[in-house]
């Protein structure tokens, strides 16, 4: 029943952006180009699955398609997790550094060649809250550079933060995204089959049964429809109907814990590895086997910030005081 599987594939931009018109437009006027005054910085916060990464790469697109010196670079703070390693990246995605090597890269060198290029250059810092503030203030003074910070939980981020980076980051325009309502999941989701389904061939109801399930999260709604698809066509079924999305509920849960982990850099991912093969920890025993195993270990406080990433992705939990914190694997 699949005629089109890349529309469900969660790196391909959707057709068409629905219900998020008003922070389309208010993002847009504020990184537009052509304004007199310096197109400002933005953050962006919501729930995991409320379209955050999605509508900075849309409106970014078009800006691009409307201005000629306009550079952007997306990186995921997540994977690329040493402030040089952020830098080089924008670099690189910017087309401002071909004749540069990730490694060895100082972060002097990369904020230099951002500084010297004449356009405009705007940098989305994805899970903005994995990164350390000295790269995310080393770019905040560059004037040809706007940021589009983005993270799940602002007040989070902003105590973890400075004071000085917390002024300059609330200075920024907000976007806040809610999660959808199940009507708004319905269209997204509806969109979808039109693109790449039969449509005939899904019970009436099932969009709906779906939308239930994901309660505002259109990433999880989407992988229920994807593996809902797929095991209609691997078992030979006629129609997609609620059992079958009953029968793979939790294989489209897998998929997006799988790929989360696949995004990860390696510091995020031997935290969760000690976490994992523990099944429960305490922090202490957590911290000295993580500085056992690496040769350059980060500090305890970028540590701490990587750990409240793994949390905020639902791969880990915590509880406890602060002084007997224990970590649990989420699976
Ligand atoms: N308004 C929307 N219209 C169409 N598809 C959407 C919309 N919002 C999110 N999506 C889709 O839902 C999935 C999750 O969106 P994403 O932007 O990654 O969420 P977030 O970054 O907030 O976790 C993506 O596959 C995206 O294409
Ligand atoms: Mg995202």
């Amino acid at each position: 029943m699949i005629t089109n599987a890349k529309v469900f594939r969660p790196e391909h931009p959707p057709r068409d952006l629905h219900h998020r018109e008003g922070q389309l437009d208010h993002l847009s006027s504020v990184l537009d180009p052509t304004r007199v005054d310096r197109p400002e910085n933005v953050c962006i916060f919501g729930p995991s699955g409320a379209g955050k990464t999605t509508i900075a790469k849309y409106t970014l697109d078009q800006l691009e398609k409307e201005a000629l010196d306009l550079h952007w670079a997306y990186v995921n703070c997540m994977a690329d997790n040493t402030p040089a390693a952020v830098l080089f990246e924008i670099v690189r995605e910017t087309g401002l550094g071909a004749d540069i090597k990730r490694e060895g890269t100082a972060s002097s060198e990369a904020i230099h060649r951002l500084r010297e290029c004449d356009d405009h250059i705007i940098a989305v810092l994805d899970e903005v809250g994995s990164l350390d503030e000295q790269p995310l203030l080393a770019l905040w003074n560059v004037p040809n550079v706007s940021l589009i910070c983005i993270t799940i939980d602002e007040d989070e981020w902003f105590t973890a933060l400075s004071s000085k980076a917390k002024s300059r980051m609330q200075s920024a325009e907000t976007v806040r995204m809610d999660k959808y309502r199940h009507t708004e999941l319905v269209d997204i989701l509806d969109s979808r089959v039109v693109h790449g389904l039969v449509g005939s061939r899904l019970d009436d109801g099932v969009i709906d049964y779906i939308a239930d399930l994901a309660a505002g999260d259109a990433r999880y709604a989407i992988a229920l429809l994807r593996q809902a698809a797929l095991h209609v066509d691997r078992h030979d079924m006629h129609q997609l109907t609620e059992p079958v999305v009953d029968a793979i509920a939790d294989d489209a849960a897998s998929e997006i814990r799988d790929r989360n982990i696949r995004s990860l850099g390696s510091h995020h991912r031997l935290l969760l590895r000690i976490i994992e093969e523990a099944d429960e920890i305490d922090s202490g025993t957590l911290h000295a086997r993580y500085e056992d195993r690496v040769q350059s270990p980060k500090s305890r406080p970028t540590r701490r910030r990587y750990l409240r990433s793994l949390i905020r992705s639902d791969l880990v939990e915590r509880d406890g005081s602060t002084q007997d914190m224990r970590y649990r694997s989420l699976d």
